[in-house]
């Protein structure tokens, strides 16, 4: 397939060349395009045979139901069933912006789009240029991350080109996202609400609106639950570079001590160590690939690097990554949720 990659700046949107990809998305092409948390794929949410071609392009399982992004409240009420009393004064809050929604689909949404459920994700982005694509195309757009399946996902257009170039119609680029993690999930088809994966909007941002939350057990880890996860995504290896990624965890002094150990330790066997520090560490280890995740005391810093950095390991042919642990508060739930995925919970308590 060929693919052609627009270069679009979201605070001068050239409407020509928008027009042109909200085309391709009506006549039931590929469009990735940038979103405020990650780069989407998107297509027709209406359209079965678009939504199929997403699963294609992607390599994704056809269980792992695709996210469908909206432009304006208003436009939610023909894809859902009801729309449950507590949605409104989440819409009023969080819309536009990185929280998705789940409730129950109405018939016009195929079955391909929400991967064989009854339910269906819904978020309206505050990207301009994600809003300005989805207006122009007069159409809800199905859009999971614009990764590989299993890669991390894309937070800048260059990691789209280089996963799906040749996969997909058109890409978008309009420079580096802002959030760098995917929208926190609740499911408001159960009482309490649930929260499926955390994202931007933390979960005490949510209880402020809703109350008390429930949270998804199989969150916590494979060791801790024995349910699949209710947002099937979740149950998949995700986010993983090449390497093998183990987290250090613990007082920040045990932390680096053990990680320079077990960074020697793997260097002797011959194996190409990467370290994922912070601002506050990185002077602290040597004579290994060392990259900085962030400042510590601003953990959006962390959440927006964190894609980017695992796959730099990839681009330096990194075979064993040893993380640093943050605090999993706030954005920082969100942060550790995706490290210790990409790790496949391989997590060393010191
Ligand atoms: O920030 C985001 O949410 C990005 C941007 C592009 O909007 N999208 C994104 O999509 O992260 P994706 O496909 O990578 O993740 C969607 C997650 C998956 O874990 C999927 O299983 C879950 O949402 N999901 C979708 N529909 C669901 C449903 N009806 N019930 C439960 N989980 C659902
Ligand atoms: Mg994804």
């Amino acid at each position: 397939m060929k693919t052609e990659v627009i270069t679009i700046d979201k605070d001068n949107i050239d409407m020509d060349k928008l027009k042109y990809a909200a085309d391709v998305i009506k006549q039931g092409g590929l469009v990735a395009f940038p979103t405020e948390t990650v780069y989407g794929l998107g297509a027709n949410a209406l359209n079965e045979a678009a939504a199929h071609n997403i699963y294609e392009a992607k390599g994704r399982p056809s269980d792992n139901p695709l996210i469908v992004h909206i432009s304006a409240p208003d436009e939610l009420r023909r894809l859902v069933k009801s729309i449950p009393a507590k949605v409104v004064p989440l819409m009023d809050r969080f819309w536009p912006g990185p929280l998705t929604i789940i409730m129950e689909k109405s018939d016009i949404i195929p079955k391909t789009t929400t991967g064989g459920l009854d339910t269906v994700a819904i978020r309206m982005p505050s990207h301009p240029v994600a809003m300005a694509l989805i207006r122009e195309s007069g159409l809800p757009i199905a859009a999971p991350s614009a990764n590989l399946s299993g890669k991390p996902s894309p937070t800048m257009a260059q990691h789209v080109i280089h996963d799906l170039y040749g996969r997909v119609d058109v890409i978008i680029d309009a420079g580096n996202v802002n959030i760098g993690l995917e929208s926190t999930i609740v499911d408001m088809t159960v009482n309490p609400p649930m929260l499926l994966r955390p994202g931007g909007i933390t979960l005490h941002q949510l209880e402020e609106v809703l109350g008390d939350m429930a949270i998804d057990p199989a969150l916590s880890g494979p060791n801790i639950s024995d349910k699949p996860p209710k947002a099937p995504g979740m149950k998949y290896k995700h986010y993983s570079p090449e390497a093998d990624v183990i987290i250090i965890e613990g007082s920040l002094d045990r932390v680096v001590e053990n990680i320079n150990r077990l960074a020697r330790e793997y260097s002797q066997k011959g194996k190409k160590v990467g370290i994922m520090a912070t601002e506050q560490t990185k002077q602290k280890y040597s004579g290994f690939t060392v990259i900085s995740m962030g400042d510590r005391n601003i953990p959006e810093t962390i959440a927006s690097n964190l894609f980017t950095d695992l796959r730099k390991f990839d681009e330096e042919g990194v075979e064993i990554v040893l993380a640093e642990a943050v605090d999993a508060e706030d954005i920082g739930l969100a942060i550790m949720n995706r490290m210790n995925k990409a790790a496949g919970y391989n997590i060393i308590k010191v």
